[in-house]
Order: C-alpha cells, then structure tokens, then sequence
C-alpha cells in the first residue's frame, strides 16, 4: 500500500491526535515533542474511539474509556483497562494488547503513514 498522506504538519500542534480513515483502516496521528506518531485508532480492550483519550506523560495515551495506557511510539500497553473498579473481570475475555503502529514521514510540511 505504501506511503498515505494524512495531515499538513502545521495542523497538528505538538500535544494533539487526530484520528484518519486511510482506505478503510482508521488510524490516529499523535504530535510529541519527539515527532508524529501513528497507532491503530480504536482501543485493543473494547474498541472505543482513542482520539478521545488523553495524552499523559510525555508520551503515553490513556483511553477515555476504562483507563487503559499506552506507549505512543511503541504501543506496547503500559497500563490494561481499570476503571470503573470492577472492569478487570473483563480481562478474561478481553487480555491486554499492544496497539498497532505505524512508520511516519514527514515531508515538505507533509506527514505520511506507513500502511
Ligand atoms: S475501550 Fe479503551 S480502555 Fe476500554
């Protein structure tokens, strides 16, 4: 599939997500400090919407949701869901997954994603 725009760098300030539908496949944009970053855009726990989530941390993003936290650059889950109290009897149905990620460039301005 190759490289897919997504943004114009200047629309994204540095603290801020967007999430894109790129050929069906949504994806979120995440401005750090460190550049831009591409994961899946629905949480792995109950696929709830992670642009409405938090950036905390410095670089993590923490799912509105149930509170589950993630690694922006690699995914990896730092924190499963836990909250409201009780969620966790979840995790016998839903156990914790790592985000998908993906390659950025940026380009003349542009920021590109990997598929
Ligand atoms: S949907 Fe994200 S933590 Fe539950």
């Amino acid at each position: 599939m190759g490289l897919k725009f997504l943004s114009e760098e200047a629309a994204l300030p540095v603290g801020s997500m967007k999430a894109f539908d790129i050929d069906g496949e949504a994806i979120l944009l995440i401005h750090l400090e460190e550049g831009f970053f591409a994961t899946q855009a629905k949480c792995p726990h109950l696929f709830m919407p992670l642009e409405k989530g938090k950036l905390v941390d410095g670089g993590k993003l923490r799912c509105k949701f149930h509170r589950a936290e993630f690694d922006v650059k690699t995914g990896k889950v730092c924190q499963w869901a836990n909250f409201p109290p009780g969620i966790q009897a979840l995790n016998l149905f839903r156990a914790e997954k790592d985000l998908r990620t993906y390659p950025t460039k940026v380009e003349d301005g542009r920021v590109y994603v990997e598929m």
